[in-house]
């Protein structure tokens, strides 16, 4: 069986209590910790920036922090997030000015870079670009709100994906986001990905242990 990782979502925590519900899910089982990044302007929303991952460092979070940045520009807030503690940070190749400065700069910080797709955006941009990344982050709904319904055409690109990194031989993460449930996940990671983000699916329910005691038991029938 791969090494599947489960990611939840901060966007769908309870903010008022962020650093025990973050606590709350590690204790669950989760993996990593998705930390969603929205300015309303490369997306319409707006979530929390780099004093609040410093916040979840200071409350004695240890876990990577998998920061998602639906920004642009993008260079300022990498070097933010960076001193912050972020452990990967992705962003949209079209929010950066220049792709491969941006994933130096990411590195330059020493942190991992990760480059998000768009459900309209082609694979074109990870061409020649997979021997430097550490994430590849295919969206599965358009970025900007929780809760959205999982766009099925998104397997597709999960395996093409899955192809490019087998062939490169390198150990890059598949990551899935948007629409992710206990009653997908299964689907999902048959189509080529390890690490699946989940907000609503995990902080929408009543007890995270139990759910993603539920997506692990979906996860081992892979
Ligand atoms: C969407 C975000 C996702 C989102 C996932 O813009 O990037 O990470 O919070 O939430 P769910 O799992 O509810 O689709
Ligand atoms: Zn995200």
């Amino acid at each position: 069986m791969a090494d599947y990782q489960i990611a939840p979502s901060i966007l769908s925590a309870d903010f008022s209590c962020l650093g025990e519900e973050v606590e709350m899910v590690l204790d669950a089982g989760a993996d990593i910790i998705h930390f969603d990044v929205m300015d309303n302007h490369y997306v319409p929303n707006l979530t929390v920036g780099p004093v609040v991952c410093k916040a979840l460092r200071n409350f004695g979070i240890e876990a990577p922090i998998d920061v998602h940045l639906m920004v642009s520009p993008v260079d300022d807030l990498v070097v933010s997030f960076a001193e912050a503690g972020a452990t990967y940070i992705s962003f949209h190749p079209e929010a950066s000015e220049n792709i491969d400065a941006t994933i130096q700069l990411i590195k330059k910080h020493d942190c991992k870079p990760g480059l998000a797709i768009n459900p309209d955006t082609s694979l074109d941009c990870l061409d020649d670009r997979l021997g430097s990344i550490d994430l590849v982050v295919i969206m599965s709904v358009y970025p900007g709100f929780a809760g959205q319904s999982f766009i099925q055409s998104s397997l597709q690109k999960l395996e093409g994906v899955r192809e490019s990194i087998i062939a490169s031989g390198k150990p890059i993460l598949l990551e899935i986001d948007g629409g992710i449930k206990a009653n997908n996940i299964r689907d999902v990671a048959q189509h080529g990905a390890d690490v699946f983000v989940s907000g609503s699916g995990i902080f929408g329910t009543e007890n995270y242990r139990k759910t993603i005691e539920h997506m692990r038991a979906e996860l081992s029938k892979v």
